[in-house]
């Protein structure tokens, strides 16, 4: 069990624009007044000012979708986590797995990514998941453990600040969920990881995410070591992201 409190974070992926994004965090921050779980929303780098402006002060925090493995200099196109932290930014996604599997990070880059983001006092969200084939081979937890097990290597005694997110990539936007019991059982094993690994273990939210809606999310979140969910396609709309957010509140 993690730290308590759920943690629920909106990864609005490529998705938004200035006229669209308005109304919708409006919408969500006058819902959230019987909403007692953490929540945020993972914004593209483009509205990072936007969100800053419309959630400041509120129970609402903001987060970006990537940060740069690189602290600064030539990396043209890459935005730093020092300049996501002037934006206010409190959680950063590392390793999604769009990012690993259309731009090729590695779990190293993942694992610096990680690095930048902690040292800026931004919290990473470290996504891991395994492919449907290597689910049908057997290999989930070894893909996980190799997975966390970068990141790990590289962050020490920090690691204990990390979020996880568990999000098997066959079920990433698919509208395919694991069921409870697959979800707890690679949270189960994500946990003993870092347990072995720090004393701080509890401390780390094991967020699950891929298509988690309103209507699967209660039992999701009534698993042990599901700590919260991180919700793509169902948090565009405010009305479902604030279904999960009070599903989060029990
Ligand atoms: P989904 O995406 O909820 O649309 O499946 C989750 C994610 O990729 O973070």
């Amino acid at each position: 069990m993690g730290m308590s409190g759920k943690l629920m974070v909106g990864n609005w992926k490529m998705n938004g624009s200035l006229a669209a994004n308005a109304p919708l965090l409006s919408d969500i921050l006058n819902g959230m007044g019987d909403v007692n779980c953490r929540a945020a929303v993972c914004v593209p780098a483009p509205y990072l000012a936007q969100a800053q402006n419309l959630l400041a002060g509120s129970a609402l925090d903001v987060g970006a979708q990537d940060v740069s493995a690189h602290e600064s200099g030539a990396y043209t196109g890459d935005v730093s986590a020092a300049m996501l932290r002037d934006f206010a930014v409190r959680f950063a996604i590392v390793g999604h797995s769009e990012r690993r599997q259309y731009h090729g990070e590695t779990d190293a880059v993942v694992a610096h990514k990680a690095q930048r983001a902690l040292a800026a006092g931004i919290t990473p969200i470290v996504c891991v998941g395994e492919s449907l084939a290597e689910r049908e081979a057997g290999q989930t937890e070894a893909v996980v453990k190799r997975q966390l097990a970068a990141v790990i290597h590289t962050n020490g005694h920090c690691i204990s600040e990390i979020v996880v997110a568990y999000e098997p990539v066959w079920a990433i936007g698919t509208g395919l969920t694991a069921t409870p019991e697959q979800a707890q059982g690679v949270h189960a094993v994500l946990r003993a990881q870092l347990q072995a690994a720090t004393a701080h273990a509890d401390r780390v939210s094991i967020l699950y995410g891929g298509s988690m809606n309103a209507a699967n999310a209660v039992v999701l979140l009534a698993q042990p070591d599901v700590d919260g969910g991180l919700i793509g396609g169902a948090s565009l709309k405010a009305s479902d992201f604030l279904s999960m957010l009070k599903a989060a509140s029990r």
